[in-house]
């Protein structure tokens, strides 16, 4: 029998905190980072974490789906030339459109700006997942940075993804529109696994009570206990390293927000994360 584990040329288990997984080893993990509310740190984030695993030796893609709003370029100090439309236009292939950002981190920019790319059909959507189908075989992570709500987008993602990231504030408005997110998600694909990430909180009483309120409510009216992934405390180094360009986890600065990153980033969902199936031919069925 073939030994997949041979053909990859930088083997999970090189991520000094994860349960080396070996199954599937084809085709990436694929991770979702989702929020009901805007503004609440997916980018920080999914950025900091896609640097952070591809220092660890992972082929990781951040596919920036805020699409005609995209950043996540702007947090890595990026400028890409091309983005979802110069793909959706068939003027390169998505590998073409990834910029190289630090640590190796290669990245797909959603766009800016263009009402095309905010507002896609499902077909023009449907056309994407066909074409990012490619990115899955050459990366061993695809972390995807959603917009927030709950547009076609996400929710094809959700249907298709076997974890993801549920990113909130402690407000009460921000759970509630967390929880209006996890119920979306288990009602298009139940049983998924969602780690929920406190971001911004005063301390980690605050966080892990936001957590319980949060969990509890859906375990009352959704039978399900939700997970924490992690928390991440309110820091005014997160806005200096968007000021710098610059991840704070590779800033240098062990900061209490580079912390609760890096703790988050052993989260098992991530090496977890693998759907059998392509990823985008599962998440393009959910559009029919
Ligand atoms: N832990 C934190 N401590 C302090 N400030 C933070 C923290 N996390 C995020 N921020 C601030 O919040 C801002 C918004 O974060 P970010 O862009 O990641 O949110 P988002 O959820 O991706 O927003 P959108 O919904 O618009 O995509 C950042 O520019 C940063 O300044
Ligand atoms: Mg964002």
């Amino acid at each position: 029998m073939w030994d997949f584990t041979k053909l990859r040329r930088t083997p999970r288990s090189r991520w000094p905190f994860s349960g080396a997984q070996e199954e599937n080893l084809v085709k990436a993990g694929v991770v979702c980072v989702a929020s009901g509310k805007g503004g609440v740190g997916k980018s920080i984030i999914a950025s900091n974490l896609a640097c952070m695993r591809a220092a660890a030796g992972e082929r990781v893609c951040l596919v920036d789906f805020d699409a005609g709003l995209a950043n996540a370029h702007l947090l890595l100090g990026l400028t890409p030339r091309y983005d979802f439309g110069s793909v959706l236009d068939g003027e390169v292939t998505p590998e073409g459109a990834l910029v190289e950002g630090p640590a190796g981190v290669k990245v797909l920019s959603g766009g800016v700006g263009r009402a095309r790319l905010a507002n896609p059909t499902r077909r023009e959507l449907g056309k994407l997942f066909g074409a990012l189908r490619s990115l899955e075989e050459s990366h061993d992570l695809l972390i995807i940075d959603h917009g927030a709500g709950l547009g076609y987008a996400v929710i094809a993602h959700l249907a298709a993804a076997s974890s993801f990231l549920l990113v909130t504030n402690p407000e009460v408005t921000a759970l509630s529109d967390a929880y209006a997110v996890f119920k979306r998600a288990e009602t298009v694909n139940p049983g998924i696994r969602a780690g929920v990430v406190i971001n911004r909180a005063e301390d980690r009483e605050v966080a892990f009570e936001a957590y319980q309120r949060l969990s509890a409510v859906s375990k009352r009216f959704l039978g399900r206990d939700l997970e924490l992934a992690g928390w991440v405390p309110a820091d005014l180094e997160v806005p200096r390293s968007v000021r710098a360009r610059t991840p704070l986890t590779l800033s240098g600065y062990e900061t209490p927000a580079a912390a609760g990153l890096r703790s988050l980033a052993s989260w098992d969902g991530l090496a977890r994360a693998h759907t059998g199936a392509h990823f985008y031919d599962r998440a393009r069925s959910a559009l029919r």
